[in-house]
């Protein structure tokens, strides 16, 4: 996309602004404000992904949903996600992903997150083993910029259009909330690549997502919320890719490589978020130490009323329940009869890991509870006033 194109902000928005630029100046000097959040427009791929992947790929099978919907949704979980959490705690309704073409409200936002998403372009297809989604983060940027230009064509058409898009002031007062970059981590592993290698192109990842959040802010967003990425090591599928050596682990039983890489992304993320609010004057701009919160449950699983931090809840076979290519919700044919790959733990909500690759929704939960209020963030400040600029 021509980078002039998107200054072409429409006039309707600059008007917005100028009140958002005043609200928030009264907002710096009374920190206690709750923020007005209109809408939230997500970003993101498994960990947030609540429709999309499957709106393109089909969905993920029974049991995936079960613990909280009953049925499958969308999400790679027994139920909901942090981002649904988050829409609770803001009094909107879940999300709808964006691909859902059917039966969608975006009045309160959309979620333009996939399955198996990146931020950088991939140049694999979903069918090929480590193959990941092609909605890359430059993808749904520009999922976002056709969703922002068309709603308020279809809005002026006034009745039903009226009740199912957001207003054109909704996008400066929206939270734009992004948790990806984690594939692009794995997709490194899943193509034979040296830790080594991995870190190496860490930097080039970021410098594609500093240029998304500009691109977002150029189109009216004010305020992000963005999770670092969590501890992969500590994930089955990424455990069981290759042979770990065996003090190559740590006390928790995570792979200190794996991890040590997903620190110094999140490390180069933080500066990332430094340097974008240097550059981007009018931006509230929360890091969040999901990784950290994560990893708290995962190393004291009985602390915090877990039992079992690694295995997968739904999974089948080897030291974590996990199989790269018997995953939760196949079916496979054992002696002529066909078996589905269900749940193998009695209670997810004891659990950490539901498939060996994402958290149950009680894992989501307890991790959501901790970040909530900010003691996580970078700066401290919780959620539900994420619209406040601190310098
Ligand atoms: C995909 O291929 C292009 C051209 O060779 C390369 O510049 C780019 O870095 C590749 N992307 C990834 C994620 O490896
Ligand atoms: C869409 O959602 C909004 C906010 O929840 C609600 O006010 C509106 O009635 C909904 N529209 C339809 C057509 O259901
Ligand atoms: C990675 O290595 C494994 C084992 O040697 C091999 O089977 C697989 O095809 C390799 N994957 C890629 C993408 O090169």
């Amino acid at each position: 996309m021509n980078m002039s194109t998107l200054w072409l902000v429409p006039v309707v928005l600059y008007v917005g602004l100028c009140s958002i630029i005043t609200n928030s100046v009264v907002a710096i000097d009374d920190g206690s404000k709750k923020c007005d959040f209109s809408a939230i427009f997500n970003f993101g791929d498994s960990n947030s992904d609540t429709g999309g992947l499957s709106a393109a790929f089909g969905q993920p099978g029974p049991p995936f949903g079960e613990s909280f919907f009953h049925h499958p949704v969308g999400r790679y979980c027994d139920g909901r996600l942090i981002i649904d959490f988050i829409a609770e705690k803001l009094g909107h309704p879940y999300l709808n992903a964006y691909l859902d073409a059917v039966g969608s409200n975006f009045s309160h936002g959309a979620n333009f997150a996939t399955a198996g998403s990146t931020i950088r372009p991939q140049n694999t297809t979903l069918h090929q083993t480590g193959g990941f989604s092609p909605f890359s983060l430059d993808v749904q940027f520009n999922q976002f910029n056709d969703f922002q230009r068309r709603t308020q064509i279809f809005r002026n058409k006034g009745e039903i259009f009226k009740t199912l898009l957001p207003k054109a002031e909704d996008f400066s007062r929206a939270l734009y909330t992004f948790d990806i970059g984690q594939n692009d981590l794995t997709s490194g592993y899943f193509h034979n690549m040296s830790i080594n290698q991995v870190r190496a192109y860490v930097p080039d990842v970021l410098a594609q997502f500093k240029i998304i959040i500009k691109n977002v802010y150029v189109r009216g967003g004010r305020s992000f919320w963005v999770h670092n990425t969590g501890p992969v090591g500590c994930l089955p599928y990424i455990i069981d890719l290759h042979k770990v050596k065996a003090d190559d682990f740590d006390k928790a039983g995570c792979a200190i490589p794996y991890n040590e890489v997903a620190q110094f992304f999140n490390h180069e993320l933080k500066s990332a978020v430094v340097q974008l609010r240097k550059k981007l004057p009018l931006a509230a701009i929360t890091y969040v130490d999901v990784y950290s919160a994560k990893y708290s449950l995962i190393s004291h699983p009985k602390k915090h009323g877990f039992e079992e931090p690694l295995r997968g809840c739904c999974g089948h076979g080897g030291k974590y329940n996990y199989n790269l290519h018997i995953g939760c919700g196949a079916k496979v044919k054992i002696n002529g009869k066909e078996i589905l790959i269900g749940k193998a733990c009695k209670d997810p909500s004891v659990w950490v890991n539901w498939d060996g690759v994402h958290y149950t929704q009680a894992g989501n939960k307890w991790v959501f509870d901790q970040i909530v209020d900010g003691s996580y963030s970078d700066p401290p400040i919780p959620l539900n006033k994420a619209c406040h600029k601190h310098t």
